[in-house]
């Protein structure tokens, strides 16, 4: 008998063909191809990244699936169809753009679906976590990036799907994403096998801004290089890329990312710059330390632990002896 693993890839094959065809259809496909033609995706990307779309009914994959007789557990399992009550089955993904999650390999385990109407909710449904499927280890586009990364030994980070499509169509083909998720060990770890450095590079909105200071904490323990920048202007890649001398813009800010540790020790100063009481600093203080513990540094490499406690203690006029000890408390 198949396997759960199995049931569920072959299921993602048919769907990825399933979602191409039906952006290629004359009447079921316009409204996606519109909005592709809008957004400036190029058809090579189109290709690279398997991009379709999903027919704006509930019944139009699993329709196929009962003509066709397949076998529906491996849909079920994927996530993309759900079962009413009566035991009918209805599409999960309707009227949406259709990006394909390929593991290192290019086989697909997961889906993302873009809204293509303004009104419905929400604008990114994705797959739900599978056998197939483990969201904070995945990364997006890897399958496309793995080759640049190796080849430049860097690999950069961004927040979406339309992001790492922009990016490679613009050349920059070192570029994966997150998918929603904070940056996990579990991601440093995968691109450790590839890249010896990681550049993280975040939208200019409030998620993008925590998102970047969570990140940084990932580089204590994981033992790889992270750089991070935070676009300007309500930027994220995809407007960069977009706007003229985008490109060059985008290099300038992945070589002038600025490593995680200092990242931290900046956003550090400028909270204790902008609290003038002895007991606020002493809390922000104390909430770094406890942060920077709770990150391992503990158990971080001895040159590592030198460096961060050096950098602490002179921005927090403490000797070195003090701040250690207040590490291995
Ligand atoms: N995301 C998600 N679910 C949401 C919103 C976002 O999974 N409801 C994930 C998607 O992977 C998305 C990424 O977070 O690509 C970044 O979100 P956001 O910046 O809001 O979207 P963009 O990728 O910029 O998409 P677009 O340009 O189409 O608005
Ligand atoms: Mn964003
Ligand atoms: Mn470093
Ligand atoms: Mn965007
Ligand atoms: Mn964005």
């Amino acid at each position: 008998a198949k396997g759960e693993r199995q049931l569920i890839g072959e299921a993602n094959e048919i769907a990825v063909k399933f979602f191409r065809a039906m952006y290629g259809h004359e009447r079921h496909g316009a409204v996606g191809r519109e909005y592709v033609g809008k957004r400036e995706i190029s058809d090579e990307m189109m290709e690279v990244f398997g991009v379709g779309v999903s027919v704006d009914a509930w019944d139009g994959l699993a329709q196929v699936i009962a003509k066709r007789g397949w076998d529906v557990r491996g849909f079920e399992l994927a996530g993309l169809v759900g079962r009413r009550q009566d035991g009918s089955l209805y599409d999960r993904m309707r009227h949406r753009l259709i990006f394909p999650i390929f593991d290192a390999i290019g086989r697909p385990i997961a889906f993302g679906g873009r809204k293509l109407r303004e009104e419905d909710e929400p604008k990114y449904l994705n797959s739900p976590e599978t056998k197939l499927f483990n969201k904070s280890r995945t990364l997006y586009g890897l399958h496309a990036a793995k080759k640049p990364i190796i080849d430049s030994r860097t690999a950069v980070i961004v927040e979406g799907y339309t992001d790492v499509i922009a990016c490679h169509q613009a050349g920059a083909k070192n570029v994966v994403a997150t998918l929603g998720t904070a940056l996990t060990r579990e991601h440093a770890g995968e691109l450790r096998r590839y890249a010896e450095k990681v550049v993280l590079i975040f939208d200019a909105d409030e998620a993008g801004q925590k998102a970047a200071d969570r990140a940084a904490e990932v580089f204590l323990t994981g033992e790889i290089d992270v750089a991070i920048a935070v676009l300007p202007n309500g930027h994220d890649p995809d407007s960069l890329m977009k706007e003229e001398g985008g490109r060059e813009k985008w290099d300038g800010f992945v070589t002038g990312a600025e490593d995680a540790l200092s990242f931290l020790f900046s956003r550090l100063k400028e909270q204790m710059a902008g609290n003038d009481t002895v007991t606020g600093r002493e809390r922000i203080a104390e909430g770094f330390i406890d942060r920077m513990v709770q990150m391992g540094l503990g158990k971080t490499g001895a040159i590592r632990r030198a460096l961060v406690i050096r950098q602490m203690a002179g921005l927090l006029g403490m000797s070195e002896e003090a701040v250690g000890q207040l590490i291995s408390a």
